[in-house]
């Protein structure tokens, strides 16, 4: 039974985290210590941190990741024109990548770099700290133009999902993303960019509805019948459904049915990466959207979950193995990359959102 001072506790702990690696210029990195992720900041994860620094209260810190991010996206105004140019002729392999070095590279090594989710779930998370705290969003116009410019030329196209995997598919919850960023972004934006914004948005949501579904369900890719961890996003916060929405309902309900094991979420039923553990930031967006969905019991099992994941020293890592999906797949991780990756930032930025939502950082 953990009490409302030990969350109030993990809560301080979590910002203390974030902030005390965050990068001089500004990144989240996604994981200080672990091998596979050392030296890169992703804009889905930073996007999610930085939405748990703003809600902790801690303007200057959050401020700091989105001037990195719009000074990083501004700087890449001709690859977005130039791949815009090209159309559907653009190579995948020339696309800005879904992770970044602290000075806005795309770093030596190669990665699974094309996801345009995380462009949508910066500019989410830009435009809801702005107006959270009253700031003029005008700061981050440069970053925001060329992310709603990349979006709307390319928000179609099969890429990489959150999980860097099946770049042959178009995901439902990148598209969420990108739905939600683009109506995000809307409020700042004028003229014919924010008409191609609105178009589509609206284009990627009825997509999702036609092609995207299943037994009333949404569904991990267009045309698949599984089910995915992250697709809870795509009610909360990204409002590609309604909340409370017969749709939203049955995918959460689905979700729960097949990825929540004990108030731990798996990705999806096939997940290998470290024998398929139960991550924390899924958790706690399922929290999230069952908080908002009126259910704060169903919220705080998540939260309480989440709770006794964290190390004597308080640090939350990316997954745990105490209902593993694939065991045997779970040594060859832990031969390549070494040990799961704890600190994440992301699960503790996750954890801030999960007690805000639930009034535990009041
Ligand atoms: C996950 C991504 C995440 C990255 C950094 C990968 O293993 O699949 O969703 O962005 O780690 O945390």
């Amino acid at each position: 039974m953990t009490t409302v001072a030990q969350y109030q506790a993990l809560a301080a702990r979590s910002h203390a985290v974030i902030t005390a690696h965050q990068h001089p210029g500004g990144a989240y990195p996604a994981a200080p210590t672990f091998s596979a992720y050392r030296g890169y900041a992703w804009l889905r994860d930073g996007g999610f941190t930085a939405e748990g620094v703003s809600r902790f209260g801690d303007v200057a810190s959050a401020n700091r990741f989105h001037d990195w991010v719009s000074r990083v996206l501004a700087d890449r105004r001709a690859q977005v024109d130039r791949l815009r140019s090209a159309g559907a002729a653009a190579p995948v392999e020339q696309m800005p990548p879904t992770r970044f070095t602290f000075d806005g590279h795309d770093g030596a090594d190669p990665w699974w770099n094309f996801q345009t989710d995380g462009y949508g779930t910066w500019l989410w998370s830009v435009v809801t700290h702005a107006r959270r705290h009253g700031l003029d969003p005008a700061r981050w116009l440069p970053g925001i133009e060329v992310a709603v410019d990349f979006l709307t030329a390319f928000w179609d196209r099969p890429c990489y999902d959150w999980w860097e995997e099946h770049v042959e598919h178009r995901h439902v919850s990148t598209l969420g993303a990108i739905h939600g960023g683009l109506r995000a972004a809307l409020s700042v934006l004028d003229g014919s960019r924010a008409s191609a914004a609105a178009a589509a948005a609206d284009a990627a949501r009825q997509l999702v509805l036609t092609e995207g579904t299943r037994d009333g369900h949404l569904v991990k890719w267009l045309g698949s019948p599984a089910v995915d961890g992250s697709l809870p996003a795509c009610v909360v916060p990204f409002g590609l459904v309604d909340a409370g929405s017969p749709v939203a309902a049955a995918t959460l309900a689905k979700v729960a049915a097949d990825l929540d094991a004990d108030g731990g979420v798996h990705r999806f039923t096939a997940d290998v990466f470290y024998g398929g553990g139960q991550w924390l930031l899924l958790s706690a967006l399922l929290g999230w959207n069952l908080a908002r969905a009126g259910d704060p019991a169903g919220a705080r099992r998540h939260l309480s979950w989440i709770a006794d994941q964290a190390t004597a020293d308080g640090e939350l890592p990316e997954q745990v193995p105490h209902h593993l999906l694939h065991p045997a797949s779970r040594p060859e991780w832990l031969d390549r990359w070494g040990p799961v990756a704890t600190p994440l930032l992301w699960s503790h930025g996750m954890y801030l959102i999960l007690a805000d939502e639930l009034g535990v950082l009041a």
